[in-house]
């Protein structure tokens, strides 16, 4: 069984957030998947997966040198076809909580969401796509928001998660275009995943109607087929767990 069709038999793939619900859901599937040989499964808080096919390493969003080592060790037998990003920060403790209007806004914390979700991303790319196949497809995936989509902003609040959001998605089309200078074969998309039931969104999801409220593993598998079925004419683009465009 493949949900990576379009990708070569014997993968090199990476996840960045494997201890997330769906960072998790990312190694699972892709480890028992066919056309995949390894997973490299990349962490900051130690997990372990039941896979012989499945290395993890440590990696901190917030420590560059921890990146580039990262890519390096990811890269030391085989270049890689797919690296997904699927790390994130919206709470911690009583720290850092979305904002629900101006007022809330703190700049430590604001800075912290804007560390994790926007400039590590931003440095895996820096580090991981210099590291890609190269001549045929590969992809370089972050899970991004919809909630940062400028346009289907309605609704206020959670300032620095929809800005995290936002800057992340604008480091990805930049990268797009940087990118495929040199490798026309390549995509980099950011990807919404729906509202997934995992600790990010346990706070927030009361009132979510439970078959709108996507287990790690549904979203991560919908992901993995959107991921399959881009081409270089994607590349820079939104993409939602049904395929459908995101817009900025
Ligand atoms: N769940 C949803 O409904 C939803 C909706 C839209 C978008 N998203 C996005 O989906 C992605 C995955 O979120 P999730 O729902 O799976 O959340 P999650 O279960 O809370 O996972 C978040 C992951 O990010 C990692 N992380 C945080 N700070 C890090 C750092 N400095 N260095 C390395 N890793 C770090 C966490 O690692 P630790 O275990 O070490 O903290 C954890 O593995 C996020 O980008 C999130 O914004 C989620």
């Amino acid at each position: 069984m493949t949900l990576l069709s379009s990708f070569p038999r014997g993968c090199n793939v990476a996840v960045i957030g494997a201890s997330g619900g769906v960072g998790q859901a990312f190694v699972e599937l892709m480890s028992g998947d066919e056309r995949v040989d390894g997973v490299h499964a990349f962490s900051r808080t130690p997990i372990e997966f039941d896979r012989k096919n499945v290395r993890c390493h440590f990696v901190d969003l917030t420590d560059e040198p921890s990146i580039e080592a990262a890519a390096d060790v990811a890269t030391a037998e085989l270049p890689l076809d797919l690296v997904i990003v699927a790390s994130g920060v919206l709470h911690r403790g009583s720290e850092i909580r979305p904002e629900k209007s101006m007022r809330e806004i703190d700049p430590q914390a604001m800075a912290e969401v804007l560390a994790v979700n926007s400039i590590g991303p931003a440095l895996v790319a820096k580090h991981f796509l210099p590291k890609l196949s190269k001549n045929h497809k590969t992809v370089f995936a972050a899970v991004s928001a919809r909630v940062g989509s400028i346009s289907d902003n309605r609704l206020g609040g959670w300032a620095s998660y929809r800005m995290s959001k936002a800057a992340l998605n604008m480091l990805l089309k930049t990268a797009s275009i940087e990118h495929a200078r040199t490798r026309p074969e390549s995509v980099v998309v950011a990807l919404h995943p729906g509202t997934v039931a995992t600790d990010l969104s346990q706070p927030f999801t009361r009132r979510v109607e439970p078959e709108k409220l996507f287990s790690p593993a549904y979203s991560a598998g919908q992901l993995l087929q959107v991921i399959d079925s881009v081409g270089p004419d994607d590349t820079g683009d939104f993409f939602a767990y049904d395929k459908s465009r995101v817009a900025f």
